[in-house]
């Protein structure tokens, strides 16, 4: 393996430089959390996961055009494991590039990285507007309505799902918990009171 293996602070150093966008880094914030909830989970390396969950759409802001193509050449400038750029990118696999998802960490940021915007979406039609008390079944009650959150991709949530070999209702109850993890940092803790 090739590269100096960064620190959760240069990696969100680099988020930072790279995305001013509050909402772009709360996405950010949202699937390092699941992914680090699901590597504490199954006793795989947290940090990495989460670095690689942190960066994943590094270039989306300043390079929508060519989203994931940036990504891998920002990485490797800053001399980023070829590992970790791989995972970074195989998560636009069939959208912005052909890296397909082949370990359990690639596999789970493809499945989870859309499964977040739906799960945001849901936490805000909540009287609370709270990540804290958002349910599975209220996820999957959103799941066949098409105009609910009309951005998010389901088919590709169930792609991933079907690669891990794991059901749906596991799949977003590690989302939500992961993201309840950072609820203030993804601005849903709710409104006071
Ligand atoms: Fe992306
Ligand atoms: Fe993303």
């Amino acid at each position: 393996m090739t590269g100096k293996v960064p620190t959760r602070q240069e990696a969100l150093d680099l988020l930072h430089q790279y995305n001013e966008s509050e909402s772009l880094r709360k996405h950010a914030y949202a699937v390092e959390a699941v992914m680090r909830y699901i590597a504490r989970k199954r006793g795989e390396d947290e940090d990495k996961w989460g670095i690689i969950g942190l960066i994943h759409d590094l270039d989306y802001e300043k390079f929508p055009d060519l989203h994931c193509v940036k990504t891998g050449e920002i990485l490797q400038e800053q001399g980023w494991p070829e590992e970790y750029i791989r995972a970074a990118l195989s998560h636009g696999w069939g959208i912005c590039c052909d890296v397909t998802p082949q370990t359990d960490l690639e596999k789970f940021l493809y499945a989870i990285d859309e499964l977040t915007g739906l799960v945001v979406t849901t936490a805000l039609i909540r009287p609370s507007k709270s990540i804290l008390d958002v349910q599975v079944k209220s996820v999957k009650n959103k799941w066949k309505d098409k105009r609910f959150a009309a951005g998010v991709d389901r088919s590709i949530i169930e792609k991933g799902a079907a690669m891990l070999q794991i059901g749906l209702d596991e799949l977003i109850d590690h989302t939500i918990k992961g993201m309840q993890e950072a609820a203030e940092a993804i601005g849903l803790k709710g409104i006071p009171g």
